[in-house]
């Protein structure tokens, strides 16, 4: 568990000559062991700030703690997993989570790897695809080799851009559900950030959602919804059908600011 604090900040691209600034003034903080989401419309900063967080691009201005701590790069207690499937296509799915956690894990040796990677693989349901390569794996199943290689290197913070962005809708809802039972059955409760472009995803999940208008924060919203839960149970729940009218609005809302056009009644 790891509490993240951002404090005061911003970030500008520069490329050459051109200066860009794509995050500014960002406050916000994630408590130890919480679901975070980061919802907004494209281009408003969600991946570049996951990055910061990650720790491969510095802030130009502000901070972040973890634990009290500014972040100088990653490190140990993070791990990400990215939209575009990342796994080294010359592995096999288990090669791959203990290639992950051959980097991390100093608590494990020899065999050790190998036993965790496959309780990993089991966890979530590819205990006959192990030895598979990615090519011979679906989308799905590859998104699902890099959660269980993320969580197998017990990471006290879990970072996820889009992760389920390119998978079909049937099985982005058993990947929600199955990421929510990892998370809710650990002991040591991770601290999640997760960045989506869909409303009933972060819904689902989140404790806490952030709106991003573009460059920062546009509203903090607390997701107070009963856990466990599932589609079908916030389906009649008043307070999920509240939140989630807010959203609808504020991307709306923002989608209209963005084009420059007026809101029309249809
Ligand atoms: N390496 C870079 N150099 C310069 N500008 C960049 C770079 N990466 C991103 N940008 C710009 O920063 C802004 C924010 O990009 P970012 O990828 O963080 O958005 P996003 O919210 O993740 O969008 P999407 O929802 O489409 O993934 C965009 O205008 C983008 O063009
Ligand atoms: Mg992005």
């Amino acid at each position: 568990m790891s509490k993240i604090e951002i404090q005061g900040l911003g970030l500008t691209y520069i490329t050459g000559k051109k200066e860009f600034i794509a995050l500014e003034n960002i406050n916000t903080t994630i408590n130890e062991g919480k679901f975070f989401c980061i919802i907004g419309p494209s281009g408003c900063g969600k991946s570049t700030l996951l990055s910061v967080l990650e720790g491969l691009i510095p802030p130009t201005v502000g901070q972040v703690l973890i634990d009290g701590v500014p972040i100088k790069g990653p490190g140990k207690e993070r791990a990400v997993v990215f939209q575009q499937y990342t796994l080294f296509p010359w592995m096999t799915a288990k090669q791959n989570v203990v290639f992950g956690m051959k980097q991390v894990r100093q608590d494990l040796s020899g065999r050790q790897f190998e036993t965790v990677a496959e309780e990993f693989l089991f966890k979530v349901g590819l205990s006959d695809f192990m030895d598979k390569l990615p090519g011979e794996l679906s989308g799905g199943m590859q998104q699902r080799v890099a959660i269980a290689r993320a969580l197998s290197v017990n990471p006290h913070i879990l970072l996820m851009d889009e992760p389920f962005g390119a998978i079909d809708a049937k099985t982005r809802v058993t990947l929600q559900e199955l990421l929510l039972k990892l998370w809710a059955e650990d002991r040591e409760k991770k601290t999640v950030v997760f960045v989506t472009h869909d409303v009933d995803e972060a819904l689902l999940i989140s404790d806490k959602i952030i709106f991003m208008k573009p460059k920062t924060v546009g509203r903090e919203i607390p997701v107070n919804l009963p856990r466990p839960r599932n589609k079908e149970s916030l389906f009649d729940n008043e307070e999920y059908r509240r939140i989630r009218a807010q959203l609808v609005g504020l991307f709306y809302h923002n989608v209209i600011e963005q084009i420059g056009g007026e809101e029309v009644v249809l």
